[in-house]
């Protein structure tokens, strides 16, 4: 694997690259990977010829500047797990590389997409993942990009933001990994205890009970079982339990054959929050 830190050093690699027609996928993370990350990677090599993983903990898009200075960075832990998954190329560059100063202010109209659900709980955050993906966008210029259904939001986010700016980049949403029992996968899920992993397991239970029955109740009566299951679990606390239109999350009244919906959910358990959603076929 090539190791890149300079954006000059990145770009000569990569215009040897296309000048041979080669597709590329980027893969951006801010680090401190898991088994997640991995599938995005094992994703897209199949699918690609030249696989660009992007290390760079984006300061834009924390809240609380505690957040960013606690955020890990195993970095060579981090290199040898790319490498065991036949990465080519990791860029990691450093905070003054990405953001010069006199950089220009970014902000990008995304109309409610970035207030609604995620947005609300961290105001200016989709702000700053898509400042930071439209900068490794414009560097890297790859033909398609891997992002996690995990994060629904941000993959509609940045869709939306690839749409407003233009750009020939494909995005490939790559499916949640879960553990057996169905939790998915997050660093988050360290923090919980056996007993929490098994309680967080009520998460997936209210999905898949919208999923089963999508389309065969109404969307009120769904929300109202599916929220029964979570209450029924005192160890796990409900912020937030809807069915949305999947490009404008917008909570959905009724079900248009022409629309794709995504039930998404937020809760608590032990403190952590966590989230996950699932796709619905009709
Ligand atoms: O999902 C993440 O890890 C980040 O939000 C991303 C897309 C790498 C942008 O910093």
């Amino acid at each position: 694997m090539k190791i890149f830190r300079t954006k000059v050093e990145l770009q000569q690699e990569l215009s040897g690259i296309r000048q041979e027609n080669k597709v590329i996928t980027l893969v951006p993370t801010m680090g401190a990977l898991h088994e997640g990350h991995l599938s995005l990677i094992n994703y897209a090599k199949p699918l690609t010829d030249v696989t660009v993983c992007s290390i760079f903990v984006n300061p834009t898009q924390f809240n609380d500047p505690k957040d960013l200075e606690k955020y890990p960075r195993p970095i060579e832990n981090d290199i040898a797990l790319l490498e065991s998954v036949d990465c080519d190329i990791l860029f990691m560059p450093s905070v003054e590389e990405m953001y010069p100063e006199n950089d220009p202010e970014w902000h990008i109209d995304l109309g409610d997409l970035d207030k609604i659900w995620e947005g609300e709980h961290r105001p200016g955050h989709f702000q700053g993942v898509t400042q930071i993906v439209y900068k490794l966008f414009n560097l890297v210029k790859p033909n398609q990009a891997c992002f996690g259904q995990k994060d629904f939001q941000q993959v509609m986010v940045i869709q939306r933001m690839v749409d407003i700016k233009k750009l020939n980049i494909k995005l490939l949403i790559c499916p949640i990994i879960r553990s057996d029992k169905g939790l998915a996968l997050s660093s988050r899920n360290a923090r919980l205890s056996a007993e929490g992993k098994e309680n967080a397991l009520t998460l997936i239970k209210s999905l898949t009970y919208i999923k089963d029955h999508f389309g065969k109740k109404t969307i009120p009566d769904l929300l109202k079982a599916a929220e029964e299951i979570i209450a029924s679990n005192p160890a796990v606390e409900l912020e937030y339990l809807s069915i949305c239109e999947t490009k404008t999350l917008a909570p959905a009244m009724n079900i248009d054959p022409s629309k794709d919906y995504v039930a998404l959910i937020t809760a608590w358990v032990e403190g952590v929050r966590l989230i996950d959603n699932i796709l619905l076929s009709h």
